[in-house]
């Protein structure tokens, strides 16, 4: 059978799932302060330092300020890992970059753990928060790259949804590790996926496109059958990779310089894997990419990215149990999180399937103005103290917002721009995504105890201006070649560049 024909083989599918352990990961640190805080923070009433653990605290005074810098101080450290998360898997290899994050992931991990002070609590969530940017680029790097022509969609959304998995395990496990100095086993437990993709790493293949871009090419033939199964004839979809990678036929001699055919196979190498490599591209810079004919096309792109955060998604995500307290309890509140990282899973399952189906525009409209609507129920329901429309609000948020605005971001800048002009937008857009999502982080406890829950409403805004921004700007890319999306944009792309 021609490997090409294959969509899944039982060690392309174990590889993928190894590799997305890194996305358990980040789900987990973006979810694990939500259910403790009160603990953490001993606001519950339960602090006694008397009775700590092995001589650590049992709780940390934070004001909200500072507990906000401390949540979201991770996409600090994730903004500078995804910068440099191009450059290091070029350099290193795949393998070597998810060694290097678990490192990371596994010292945040011990640091937070350990904390005596809150300096050491925010230096381990920036060092954690680093992992989670290298993670978030090599990861998907590594399994788009080792995934089959057929199975590459699906292998793809593994990474989405193993982030939602990560937040909900987060939840569910600090229902059970939220009192008195528990809450430290919860932040040492995210270091134990990471420990457990290090020993298994041994046992994966390095990316077959990767071994080709370092010409490596018997090692990345041995790679490609191991990928494809015994029985699968690889020669034809190698032979594409060399001629896509190298520019040349498998057969040819290749030299043991690094030489202009390499340099250019680099840049597509970088360009062939999704959107969240932002690895340095030898094609446009960024300065290039704002005054060229792609601008217009870069800033829709990088906007979406602004209003997938300016949403308020991770408001939700970091500090439900605690702003839901101020409604229902803090004892409720616990298990309406978890009810919401579970209607967040589903919902992504939803998107999973509707994805290639519906349009992205579609869904992205839907999305905008479910949350919108949603966000103004929220504040309906906190205003009046309608506890019932509170959670039914925050439900359908998630929801609305988990089947566009959650995936869509990332898909559609890899539609919407030509390959020269990717890794540069991507370095912007990972950069706008993280840095929006730490001011989020930051302000949104002070900012909602000071408007009384009526945060959302500046939420609605910026989802409602999404809305109208997608019904005016957004071109549909579901199904269409970049080339008719810039003719319909009425730009040309440049042919000397593809
Ligand atoms: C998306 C966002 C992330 C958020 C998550 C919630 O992946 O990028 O910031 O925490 O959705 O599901």
């Amino acid at each position: 059978m021609d490997s090409r024909d294959v969509t899944f083989s039982g060690y392309m599918v174990y590889c993928g799932l190894m590799a997305s352990l890194t996305s358990l990961c980040i789900g987990y640190v973006i979810g694990s302060p939500n259910v403790p805080e009160t603990s953490i923070r001993g606001t519950d009433g339960n602090c006694d330092s008397s009775a700590s653990f092995s001589g650590f605290p049992d709780c940390l005074e934070f004001s909200d300020l500072l507990w906000g810098f401390a949540v979201g101080s991770f996409c600090l450290g994730a903004l500078v890992g995804g910068l440099s998360g191009g450059t290091v898997q070029n350099l290193f290899g795949r393998k070597r970059t998810m060694f290097i994050s678990n490192i990371f992931f596994i010292l945040g991990a011990l640091l937070i753990a350990l904390t005596y002070h809150q300096a050491q609590f925010i230096v381990g969530r920036i060092v954690i928060g680093f992992a989670c940017g290298l993670g978030g680029v090599v990861a998907p790097t590594y399994v788009g790259e080792i995934s089959s022509i057929k199975g590459r969609g699906t292998m793809g959304t593994m990474f989405q949804l193993l982030i939602v998995v990560g937040i909900l395990l987060s939840n569910l496990i600090g229902l059970g590790l939220s009192t008195g100095y528990k809450w430290r086993i919860l932040f040492a437990i995210n270091a134990l996926p990471a420990l457990i993709q290090m020993f298994l790493l041994p046992s994966l293949v390095e990316s077959p496109r990767y071994l080709v871009s370092r010409n490596r090419l018997e090692e990345a033939r041995v790679s490609l059958q191991k990928l494809r199964g015994a029985g699968a004839n690889i020669e034809q979809e190698f032979a594409d990779i060399v001629q896509l990678l190298l520019g040349r036929g498998s057969s040819t001699a290749v030299p043991s310089n690094q030489d202009s055919a390499f340099e250019e196979a680099k840049v597509d190498a970088e360009a062939a894997v999704p959107a969240t490599n932002t690895g340095a591209s030898k094609n446009y810079s960024i300065m290039r990419l704002f005054t060229s004919e792609c601008s217009g096309l870069a800033i829709i792109g990088i906007l979406v990215h602004f209003l997938q955060q300016a949403s308020g998604i991770n408001g939700l995500i970091y500090y439900s149990t605690t702003f839901l307290g101020d409604v229902f309890g803090a004892g409720n509140s616990k298990y309406i999180t978890v009810g919401v990282s579970c209607c967040n899973l589903l919902a992504t399952l939803g998107s999973v399937a509707l994805i290639d189906k519906s349009g992205r525009r579609t869904l992205l409209l839907v999305s905008f103005a479910g949350v919108s609507l949603s966000s103004i129920l929220l504040v309906i329901g906190a205003y009046t103290d309608v506890g019932v429309l509170v959670v039914v609000a925050v439900f359908l948020y998630t929801a609305f917002f988990a089947i566009g605005l959650g995936p869509i971001p990332w898909l559609l800048l890899s539609e919407l721009l030509p390959t020269y002009a990717l890794s540069s937008a991507s370095a912007v857009a990972t950069a706008v995504n993280w840095g929006t999502n730490f001011v989020i982080g930051l302000v949104f406890p002070s900012l909602n105890k000071g408007l009384g829950n009526g945060t959302f409403i500046l939420f609605a805004a910026f989802t409602a201006f999404g809305f109208l921004y997608t019904w005016f700007f957004v071109p549909e890319t579901r199904a269409r070649s970049i080339e008719e999306i810039m003719a319909e944009k009425g730009v040309a792309p440049r042919t000397d560049y593809m």
